[in-house]
């Protein structure tokens, strides 16, 4: 049975702007989906639709063959607990602490953590950010906070991980940690959905690379499992 599947679905943005144009695609439970395609062809559109902050204008889209349309919101916002998302602009609060960011995603994620300032502070470490725990994320540089994204969506331990560009402001060992940690969720079965155009992650010709241009799935999947 398909995770996902998405059947005829357009995006138009108002006027009348088409960025999605009839997409036709079926994700499976532990598939690693890198979605690929230059700036504007419609990637963050294509993962807005999947985590409903966006409404397909026609076409549907399908949970373990139920439509997104017969879930009710509560019923929508259950699934998603279970799911880690690491938006491209970070969606993190400004404000309040790195710590505490992650620390809110843990609490609403539902899950049971024995000491969760050490389970916090591990991750941190590893991505060498356990010094700025207690900065204000608007204290942080870029990267930092693209750092805090990531963190925070991983450290759920979702089933299922939609990545937004994770890596853009990243220097290279970060983005070996972060890949790291990828290949270790799907080795779990974990379903991983990540859009990107870093060559590095690319390069790594993990899972199925699917490019989409100018609003279009192009046909041509590249199957590297
Ligand atoms: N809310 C919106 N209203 C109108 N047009 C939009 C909106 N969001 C996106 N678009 C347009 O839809 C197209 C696809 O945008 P999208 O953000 O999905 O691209 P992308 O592939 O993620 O690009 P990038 O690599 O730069 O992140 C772009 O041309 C963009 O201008
Ligand atoms: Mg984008």
């Amino acid at each position: 049975m398909n995770l996902f599947s998405f059947q005829n679905v357009n995006k138009i943005y108002p006027p009348y702007f088409k960025a999605l144009i009839n997409i036709n695609l079926e994700i499976k439970e532990g598939d690693f989906i890198i979605l690929t395609g230059s700036t504007g062809a419609g990637k963050t559109t294509l993962l807005k639709l999947l985590y409903r902050e966006e409404k397909p204008t026609s076409g549907e889209i399908f949970y373990k063959n139920i439509s997104y349309s017969e879930l009710k919101t509560r019923q929508f916002n259950q699934l998603r607990q279970k799911w880690g998302i690491i938006f491209q602009d970070y969606k993190l609060f400004p404000d309040l602490s790195v710590y505490e960011n992650i620390k809110i995603s843990l609490i609403l994620s539902g899950k049971k953590f024995k000491n969760m300032k050490i389970f916090i502070y591990e991750y941190l470490e590893r991505f060498l950010l356990a010094h700025k725990a207690q900065k204000k994320i608007k204290e942080l540089s870029g990267g930092e906070q693209q750092k805090v994204g990531v963190i925070r969506a991983l450290i759920r331990d979702p089933e299922v991980l939609i990545a937004d560009e994770p890596t853009g402001n990243l220097d290279p060992d970060s983005i070996k940690e972060i890949l790291q940690i990828l290949k270790e969720f799907h080795n779990k079965g974990k379903t991983i959905i990540l859009a990107t155009h870093d060559p590095i992650i690319i390069n790594q010709k993990l899972g199925k690379l699917i490019r989409l241009k100018q609003g279009e799935l192009i046909n041509n999947v590249e199957l590297f499992e």
